[in-house]
């Protein structure tokens, strides 16, 4: 089963696929970071962020940066489409996501002084 149209895809800003669907065929951004800009998906625990980019690359025409016109480039390969997940298994993920996240703090610096010297 697939996730339906108002199936929350960013749930710490409850977005749906339907929202940023619109979001990309009305805006056409650029790239998969300026979905931000819808409701600020994506910007909180940062579970939906992968679904984000291959919804981006669902939703969105490719763009090449002027830069790069002209170049030879690796074609552009489209994943399949994440909407392939149901919402129960999506919400699931991100319980896990957030249960591992909380259990593995970022590694803190050790403060000065602490170092051992020889
Ligand atoms: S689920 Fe989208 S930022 Fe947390």
């Amino acid at each position: 089963m697939a996730l339906k149209p108002d199936d929350t895809v960013c749930f710490c800003f409850k977005v749906s696929l339907q929202k940023i669907e619109t979001f990309c065929k009305v805006q056409k951004p650029k790239y998969a970071s300026e979905i931000s800009d819808c409701l600020s998906a994506g910007t909180g625990c940062g579970w939906c962020v992968p679904m984000l980019k291959k919804l981006h690359g669902q939703f969105c025409e490719p763009y090449t940066p002027p830069w790069r016109v002209g170049q030879d480039q690796a074609p552009v390969v489209r994943e399949r489409p994440p909407t392939e997940v149901n919402q129960e298994t999506w919400a699931s993920g991100r319980q896990e996501y957030l249960a591992e996240k909380k259990n593995n703090p970022p590694p803190k610096s050790a403060p000065e002084g602490d170092q051992k010297s020889s």
